[in-house]
């Protein structure tokens, strides 16, 4: 039989073997939002994959879903069921229609893709690695958004290096419905 002090002394436990006990609610929500975001990520690149047949993009699309994939796992590890995003099913749909359209647009417009979310992403990590050194947080998390912004910095260099012309008015017009469209999803993700 689990007796209260017993059950008292197991969540002792959890706290001291799980630094993650005392991470306060916005660090949760920040997370619910990379686990959605990560989620995307992979789903991007399988949008890409499914509409592409240029093999650079293709390439490109796989050395980068290698790392999404990753990240995936790494903050699923972190990030409990209970604590993640309703609406996965939906950043799952979104994920791989902002990969599948530019995918039937051309290579310019995957790597314009690309370098829009990745921007978004690199100051969307950076908000909360700056504002947990401000309020002295857990660096071992500090440290893991840290790798994953850099990562994230990586691909964003490696679009913008590989794409050929400026953006035209339709181009354009579509980085900036995924740029908003990321900063929106990221709103309704801290919630739901
Ligand atoms: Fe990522
Ligand atoms: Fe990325």
């Amino acid at each position: 039989m689990i007796t209260a002090q017993s059950e008292l002394c197991l969540e002792t436990q959890r706290a001291v073997s799980r630094p993650e006990a005392d991470w306060p609610v916005w660090v949760w929500a920040a997370l619910r939002t990379d686990h959605a975001g990560e989620t995307g990520a992979v789903w991007i690149y399988r949008g890409v994959l499914a509409t592409s047949r240029d093999p650079e993009v293709r390439a490109f699309a796989r050395a980068h879903m290698d790392t999404e994939s990753r990240h995936l796992r790494e903050v699923s590890a972190i990030v409990p069921a209970e604590r993640r995003s309703r609406l996965v099913w939906l950043w799952r749909i979104l994920g791989w229609m902002t990969g599948a359209v530019p995918g039937l647009m051309g290579r310019d417009a995957v790597f314009a893709t690309i370098e829009a979310v990745e921007t978004f992403v690199d100051q969307h990590y950076q908000e909360q690695i700056d504002r947990l050194r401000a309020d002295n947080g857990d660096t071992s998390l500090t440290s893991m958004l840290d790798g994953w912004r850099q990562d994230e910095v990586a691909h964003r260099n490696d679009a913008s290096h590989r794409r050929q012309a400026a953006p035209g008015i339709m181009l354009a017009a579509w980085t900036r419905l995924v740029s908003a469209g990321s900063a929106f999803a990221v709103t309704i993700a801290r919630h739901v």
